[in-house]
């Protein structure tokens, strides 16, 4: 089925139907939903980084970027886990609704992952909490879980904190997650559009930008396995 298609862009009406469907945000969670322009950008930008791909692994995706990046991708093999019911439930809602053969959602705990067997995918997209209370923790740790699910050879996308007049605790975030990447075989390609907004932030004039992540050398880094309770996000 092709619905709301604009090229690789899907059309505006798609993305507004599907960002007012969303669950409130669950801020225990770090949920801060992406607005709907940004949401139509990102998609758009991951598109044309992985459209050509097979498999993509997602962590957590409260904003609804899977639905939106299977339907203009068919080709693509999108799997997603997402620890809260509420948005795998609308997701799987979207999934029937759209016709996707092509989206698996998964509600998982990203701390369960080792445990079960996501192996060989060729790509990962991730926006993880962007943890300015643990050094950084929650970035390192997502990137850790998606590059485990990938093979060696492999592309991502990591939506990273960004602010016009950077904390300290961003800038630090930064340079520990570059050393994280480096340490695992990944060069970084920061790309700053599309610069994505969200919804009731926390942090004034917080947006996201994209690092774009290429591993080419299969080094093994430091593990960082997600911490448990509260400290995997602050
Ligand atoms: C971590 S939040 C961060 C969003 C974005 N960086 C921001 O600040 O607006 C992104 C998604 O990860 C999900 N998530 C949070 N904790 C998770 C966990 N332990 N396992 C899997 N998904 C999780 C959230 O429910 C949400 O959908």
């Amino acid at each position: 089925m092709v619905l709301g298609l604009t090229h690789q862009v899907p059309s505006e009406e798609l993305v507004s139907d599907m960002a007012a469907s969303r669950p409130p945000a669950d801020h225990t969670l770090e949920q801060f939903l992406m607005t709907r322009e940004s949401l139509r950008k990102q998609v758009g930008f991951l598109a044309s980084k992985f459209g050509q791909h097979q498999s993509i692994f997602i962590i957590g995706d409260d904003d609804h970027v899977s639905p939106l990046l299977a339907i203009i991708c068919p080709r693509l093999m999108v799997t997603i886990i997402e620890i809260d019911g509420r948005v795998c439930d609308n997701l799987c809602r979207w999934r029937r609704r759209l016709g996707l053969t092509n989206l698996d959602v998964i509600n998982l705990d990203i701390r369960q992952v080792n445990t079960c067997c996501f192996s060989g995918f060729d790509s990962f997209y991730a926006n993880p909490p962007y943890s300015s209370k643990n050094d950084g923790h929650g970035l390192r740790a997502w990137a850790f879980v998606c590059l485990q699910a990938c093979r060696d050879e492999c592309r991502g996308v990591v939506a990273m904190p960004w602010m016009d007049h950077p904390e300290q605790w961003v800038r630090r975030n930064w340079v520990a997650m570059r050393a994280f990447l480096t340490s695992y075989g990944c060069s970084i390609v920061r790309h700053r559009a599309p610069l994505c907004e969200y919804g009731a932030i926390r942090h004034a004039g917080m947006r996201s930008w994209n690092w774009a992540v290429h591993r080419h050398t299969p080094l093994q880094g430091t593990p960082e396995p997600p911490a448990v309770g509260c400290a995997l996000y602050r």
